[in-house]
């Protein structure tokens, strides 16, 4: 479509590319990143997914070899062809990513019973159409295929096709869903050891097939847009992630409160149902942080309204559960109720706050409320109104904002694609802004939390694009009390994680349906480790809280929510450096091992930071499973049996048991019990040690608010070693936050230590088995541990 390549010029950073029918900008943004654009509808980028598009100055040379253009950076080669063709290879000369010379041959879908099965309401693949912009790229051969948000199905996603078009499908998840809530067109390709990751940075309906329609290629394309790629090259796996994030922006370091554990249903109301379950909480010792209300608490469903009746005095009330430790979370919805006299509608129509059909007037459609308008989230105007009435609510003593419908969903059928946005004086249509409705919609309220409370902004959203994670964390929607659900949410997680989303979660227990008392076992047991630790089910379901089964399953919840508890400052520590390295907190063990074929395609184990594996069970009835641990030397953390990594084990795991397996090496840093986080000021930091060699960075700060930018946090540094004898190197980096460690309380594990020195003074220890415990002051030090 672009024909020949008639000239070109290299200007600072970006090679300009007049082809015979179109032209084309490469742009180089590090030697490691390089963006492939033709203005096919604007003569930008105007990204919604990149806020601060920075250039790293580096050398680049463009040069006109006989039939393409070659682009050269330290890291890369670029060749550029006839037909806007684009291959990348590395500096050795290795082919990374070739573009396909042929057209596409979809396989053919024999039969004509289309309509016949249609009506019967089979869901029926489309025909594989042609779509305006096409990037056929060739496969190499063995490629694996990670990211794309929250699509279902498995963690490796060659041979599937998915599309980009948030969707708000009651139905239960399938792995034949096309589609969910969230909308990142960005995926890594993992070949050889070597990997690479590409960014569609296009919000029009967009479409991924990777080998699916034919084993010889995969592609992406949309029906509109613009041709803007960015190819970020690794070879490290985490450094692709670490790239695209530096494009997109990280998850930010949240206040500490966020990790413990939430308790949600649709929904606790009136008030004293709210206040029944602070109560059940404490009194089963079942620690908690957040209490929600979903969309009851509202006025007629009405946003940022009381329903008076059911919550006379929410100021008053809220102040109560923050005395017991409780934050609550308030559920905002998008759609504003068409009501005379309502003054956020009023206020809304009189300012042109919401969107509109081509005829400019305000588009109607149902949600909760009935009739209700949708607020135009591509203005600025807007986002800031909004902001403001987010800020009503945390001025009533709200602590965090629980964005739904943002897809948006609609009842009476979708919203038309002509319904009309400002766009920030770029005015469009729906096509382009439906799937950023959700991220625009997080911005607004993560803007307004930070205004109005100085704090770091808690945000959940069920709808995003890419970059998303700069505002607000993601739950994965309505997902429903199965055992296939609980098993298909590691696979997302996973691939989320690796598309920015470091922050997400599921409903623990799930949304839909009736849980069981063993699967809500099993799911604590995976919901220890997500990032957000929310229960959450419909209003129709069976109660669903810790002690709403039996003891044992009230034992079981309680002992994985106090696990979660316990390691609150290794999860902490792991969202600050996160928040450097954009990594996510679950990740697959390809990230870490991706040399090691075995890790390609484990679907049901994970790790959390690098530090702990995970292999949860997913199956109703069973009690053992295979676990795959990846080179070095693991600890069962439960009976502190060692065991030599790169090969399958088989581990027995009765309901109490989830196999976790610590990496030889590991400080681990622990708080003691607490009913919520903060309950007690921590001076004494647990450190739980398994011997061999490693390093690890532990951080410290007030846990809520942005004075840590300043510079205000510590940071120790436990650097462990096993050679002569084991020992333990503890270095303070800095030393800004006031309110300190005063001691450091060491456990050390499957070890057989006689006796222990501190800066070469002996010291007291206790002997507990094959664990021995002492406390140090939190000083710099020197410990040596022999047997
Ligand atoms: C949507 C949400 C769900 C919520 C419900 C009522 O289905 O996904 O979490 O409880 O709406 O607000």
């Amino acid at each position: 479509m672009f024909g020949h390549i008639l000239n070109f010029k290299l200007k600072e950073n970006k090679v300009f590319i007049n082809f015979e029918t179109g032209n084309a900008i490469i742009e180089v943004l590090s030697p490691s990143i390089i963006n492939v654009f033709s203005p096919l509808k604007y003569d930008d980028h105007y990204s919604k997914a990149i806020e601060n598009r920075t250039i790293e100055k580096c050398d680049i040379t463009a040069t006109n070899s006989d039939n393409h253009i070659e682009i050269k950076t330290e890291k890369l080669t670029v060749k550029i062809f006839d037909d806007f063709k684009v291959d990348f290879y590395d500096k050795m000369g290795n082919i990374l990513c070739e573009d396909y010379r042929e057209n596409r041959e979809p396989f053919e879908r024999r039969g004509n019973g289309y309509e016949l099965l249609e009506k019967e309401g089979h869901k029926v693949d489309s025909q594989n159409g042609n779509h305006k912009i096409e990037i056929i790229k060739k496969m190499l051969g063995e490629e694996k295929f990670y990211g794309l948000g929250d699509k279902t199905g498995p963690l490796n996603k060659k041979g599937y096709g998915y599309e980009m078009w948030n969707t708000d499908d009651p139905s239960a998840h399938l792995e034949s869903h096309k589609a969910l809530y969230k909308s990142i067109p960005f995926f890594i390709n993992l070949r050889k050891n070597s990997a690479f990751g590409i960014f569609y940075d296009n919000t029009f309906k967009t479409y991924f097939d990777l080998g699916k329609e034919n084993s010889n290629y995969y592609y992406f394309g949309s029906d509109d847009g613009n041709l803007d790629y960015y190819f970020i090259f690794g070879p490290e796996f985490d450094k692709v992630i670490t790239r695209y994030t530096n494009l997109t922006g990280k998850t930010p370091l949240p206040q500490m409160w966020t990790l413990g554990y939430h308790q949600c249903r649709w929904s606790y109301s009136p008030e004293n149902r709210l206040m029944e379950i602070a109560e059940n909480l404490r009194s089963n010792d079942i620690p908690c942080d957040a209490l929600y209300l979903d969309i009851d608490y509202m006025d007629d469903y009405r946003v940022f309204t009381w329903n008076r009746n059911a919550f006379p005095k929410p100021q008053e009330m809220i102040q109560n559960l923050k005395k017991d430790g409780f934050k609550l979370v308030t559920i905002i919805d998008p759609g504003v109720k068409k009501d005379k006299g309502y003054s956020v509608y009023e206020e809304g129509l009189k300012n042109n706050y919401f969107a509109t059909d081509k005829d400019g007037i305000p588009y109607v459609n149902a949600v909760w409320p009935g009739d209700s308008l949708f607020p135009d989230f591509s203005d600025s105007k807007v986002r800031n109104w909004w902001g403001n009435n987010v800020k009503s609510l945390m001025d009533n003593g709200v602590s965090g904002i629980w964005n739904d419908m943002n897809e948006p969903a609609s009842f009476n059928g979708p919203l038309p694609l002509d319904v009309q946005f400002k766009n920030d004086g770029n005015p469009t249509d729906h096509s382009e802004i439906h799937n950023v409705y959700g991220h625009l919609m997080a911005k607004a309220t993560y803007d307004g939390i930070k205004n109005s409370t100085k704090k770091r902004p808690f945000v959940i959203t069920r709808a995003c694009y890419a970059g998303t994670q700069k505002y607000s964390t993601g739950w994965t929607g309505d997902n429903q009390s199965l055992w296939e659900h609980l098993r298909m949410s590691i696979p997302m997680f996973l691939n989320l994680g690796m598309s920015g989303l470091a922050f997400t979660g599921a409903d623990v227990g799930g949304f839909g349906y009736d849980c069981t008392a063993e699967l809500l076992c099993r799911w604590n047991q995976v919901g220890c480790f997500t990032p957000l630790f929310r229960n959450h089910s419909t209003a129709q379901s069976r109660d669903q809280e810790p002690w709403a089964f039996d003891d044992e399953t009230l034992n079981i919840s309680r002992k994985y929510i106090k696990l979660r508890y316990k390691l609150i400052p290794y999860l902490y520590d792991l969202m600050w450096k996160g928040e450097q390295s954009g990594l996510p907190v679950m990740r697959p063990l390809v990230l870490h091992y991706p040399s090691d074929e075995n890790t390609y395609e484990i679907n049901d184990e994970f790790l959390f930071g690098s530090n702990i594996l995970v292999a949860p069970i997913l199956e109703q009835g069973k009690k053992f499973r295979a676990v795959y641990l990846p080179k070095g030397e693991w600890i069962d953390y439960f009976t502190k049996e060692k065991f030599e990594g790169e090969r399958f084990i088989v581990k027995e795991a009765p309901l109490d048991i989830c196999p976790i397996y610590i990496k030889a090496g590991s400080v681990i840093p622990n708080y003691p019990d607490q009913s919520y986080i903060g309950e007690n000021k921590i001076d004494e930091l647990i450190l739980d040690v398994y011997p061999g060699n490693g390093e690890y960075l532990h951080y410290e700060d007030d846990g809520e608010s942005f004075n840590y930018k300043n510079g205000e946090y510590n940071l120790y540094k436990f650097t462990t070693e096993n050679s002569n004898c084991f020992s333990i190197n503890i270095e303070s980096l800095k030393s800004n936050y006031s309110a300190k460690y005063t001691s450091f309380k060491f456990i050390i594990n499957a070890t057989n230590a006689t006796s222990i020195k501190l800066n070469d003074e002996f010291i007291n220890f206790n002997t507990d088995g094959s664990k021995i415990s002492f406390s140090i002051p939190a000083k710099n030090g020197e410990l040596k541990i022999l047997s």
